[in-house]
């Protein structure tokens, strides 16, 4: 079985090199029909392959997917064969390292699409496949081309719109999960995975490789390659450490019902239940004093001898400045508050 399957209406450069790949309906696992389909009317023969499909081979992939009994992949290509852009038919036959731009977005498509969970997919060397582009009212558009396409615009009298300058662009372009709300589109980027009953506020962020797996109220930033469970919040300009720059290379996450409270931050994987002061940043290397339930000191350890526990909750003294922890008895009712309004 090969490992996944889109076809996907692209932008090229005038060079002809891919921008990007939208795919309305990526597949996971697609079965051998469908393969022995595409290997017979667009000649594919096995690996990792972005084709460059024309009308002609469009039309004729459709009316032998319909044959097949691939009806919606044949009403996509019949859609497909009369697009005025160019059309990848992209076939991963594993999940080896992607070797080109349509490859990339199939697999960041991936994970928007909750067909694949953060981590579970190879995603080495994609930054050197994705180009740096202007996402603008018109589309993507090559950094070499914009003051062109610029001034072309202004001459018939409308505005381009440079949205960002990125590498990735937002996921809601390329498609909105169910059951999800973000307030400001631009902070999700695609190839996040954002859990049914996610709220992202204007604060929040959700950069690749990363998400939510359920409910969660996100008003914090959720790191490359970061996982939230399920029933847990990030407070107002909370932070999660990512592993892309600055030498750490634990992977953060956070369990279920947790709280990080406004401009906390996280250098440690959490357990479930677990809450962070308002503005407290736990790095690995911070000192903590384990508090019993009556405020004694148990002992001094490193908060990374913490990582993954349950029912902790973390403050920093406000008299003496230490950073302390306690059993966690008010994680779940906080969080019940806070979902309320969700
Ligand atoms: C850490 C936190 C969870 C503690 O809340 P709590 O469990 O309700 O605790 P309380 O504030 O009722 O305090 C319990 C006791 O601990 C004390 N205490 C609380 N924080 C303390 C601190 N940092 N240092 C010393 N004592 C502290 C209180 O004074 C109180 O003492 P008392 O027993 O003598 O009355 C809360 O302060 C917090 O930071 N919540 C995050 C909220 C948030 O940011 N939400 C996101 C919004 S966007």
């Amino acid at each position: 079985m090969s490992f996944a399957f889109g076809i996907g209406i692209g932008t090229q450069n005038k060079k002809g090199d891919w921008l990007e790949v939208f795919y309305q309906q990526p597949v996971m696992a697609p079965g051998s029909v469908l393969m022995e389909v595409v290997s017979n009317t667009l000649g594919y023969q096995g690996g990792n392959q972005a084709i460059q499909a024309k009308a002609e081979q469009l039309s004729e992939l459709a009316s032998a997917l319909r044959r097949a009994g691939e009806t919606t992949q044949a009403i996509l290509a019949e859609k497909a064969s009369q697009s005025s852009r160019p059309v990848a038919v992209t076939i991963l036959d594993t999940d080896d390292a992607a070797s080109s731009t349509p490859e990339v977005y199939l697999k960041l498509h991936l994970i928007s699409h909750r067909l694949a969970k953060p981590h579970s997919l190879k995603l080495d060397g994609i930054f050197g496949l994705l180009p740096n582009l202007a996402w603008t009212s018109e589309g993507a558009i090559d950094l070499e081309e914009l003051p062109e396409r610029q001034l072309q615009a202004r001459i018939e009298g409308r505005t381009l719109e440079v949205k960002s300058v990125d590498k990735f662009p937002q996921m809601t372009d390329y498609v909105v999960p169910s059951g999800v709300r973000i307030a400001d589109t631009a902070r999700v980027r695609l190839g996040a995975y954002v859990g049914e009953g996610t709220t992202v506020m204007h604060e929040g962020f959700i950069n690749f490789n990363a998400g939510t797996e359920g409910t969660s109220m996100i008003e914090g930033r959720i790191s490359a390659g970061v996982m939230i469970g399920k029933g847990s919040d990030l407070g107002g300009g909370c932070s999660t450490m990512g592993t892309l720059s600055g030498g750490g290379n634990i992977i953060i996450s956070v369990g279920e019902n947790c709280l990080i409270g406004a401009n906390a931050g996280i250098g440690i994987p959490l357990g479930d239940r677990c809450t962070v002061e308002a503005g407290l940043y736990i790095t690995a290397g911070t000192k903590v004093a384990l508090l019993d339930d009556h405020n004694e000191l148990v002992e001094v350890i490193k908060a990374r001898d913490l990582a993954n526990k349950p029912d902790l909750l973390f403050r920093r003294n406000s008299q003496t400045g230490a950073v302390e922890c306690k059993t966690n008895k008010s994680a779940i009712e906080l969080n019940e508050e806070l979902h309320a309004n969700n």
